[in-house]
């Protein structure tokens, strides 16, 4: 199975990102999961959606070759961040990638909510009309106060934490085998 991660900081530290590269590093038996960074994602616009950057071009195709994709968010100002939203708008376009793609979505703060507005509004552009993503239903992922749970250097230490991903992992890998032909 081949996944792709796409998180949504671009911060050098990301807590997301530390959470994506634990579950490449703690899976990879598993499956395989590429991490896609959003750095060179240029900003959405629809004057140029139909000759698209090639860093848009690249992305896009990363996905469309992805049985799934898990996606990793914070939380900003009560809802996903514009890097995030920005990726989303292109897949959302032209040959639209990510429709009929199984998607999980999870995500971490330093808060204690775990960045569940964020999430909550993320399941539901995955079912926009551009999109059309199964999410996998429950299963809901939000780890809260992550600056105590990630080491630096993609290891997770909390051991109820890894239990629960194991768990959801578990689930996703089963569920996701109803969308791959
Ligand atoms: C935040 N943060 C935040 N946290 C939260 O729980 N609810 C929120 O609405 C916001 N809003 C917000 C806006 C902006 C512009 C920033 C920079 C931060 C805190 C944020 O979730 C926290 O910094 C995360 O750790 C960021 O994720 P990464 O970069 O560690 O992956």
């Amino acid at each position: 199975m081949k996944l792709v991660a796409i998180v949504g900081s671009i911060r050098k530290e990301s807590l997301n990102m530390e959470l994506a590269k634990y579950i490449q590093k703690t899976y990879k038996e598993n499956f395989e999961l590429e991490i896609l960074p959003l750095n060179d994602i240029p900003m959405y616009n629809q004057d140029i959606e139909n000759e698209a950057p090639q860093s848009v071009l690249d992305f896009k195709a990363k996905v469309k070759a992805a049985d799934a994709v898990l996606w990793i968010t914070p939380e900003y100002n009560a809802t996903i961040p514009g890097v995030l939203g920005n990726a989303i708008d292109w897949l959302s376009r032209v040959d639209r990638v990510m429709l009929g793609k199984p998607s999980i979505v999870m995500g971490t703060s330093m808060g204690n909510l775990g960045s569940v507005k964020a999430q909550i509004k993320l399941r539901d552009i995955l079912f926009a009309q551009g999109l059309q993503s199964p999410v996998l239903p429950g299963n809901e992922v939000y780890i809260g106060a992550s600056h105590t749970k990630f080491d630096g250097n993609g290891n997770l230490t909390d051991e109820g934490t890894k239990v629960f991903l194991d768990q959801v992992i578990t689930n996703f890998m089963e569920w996701v085998k109803l969308y791959i032909k």
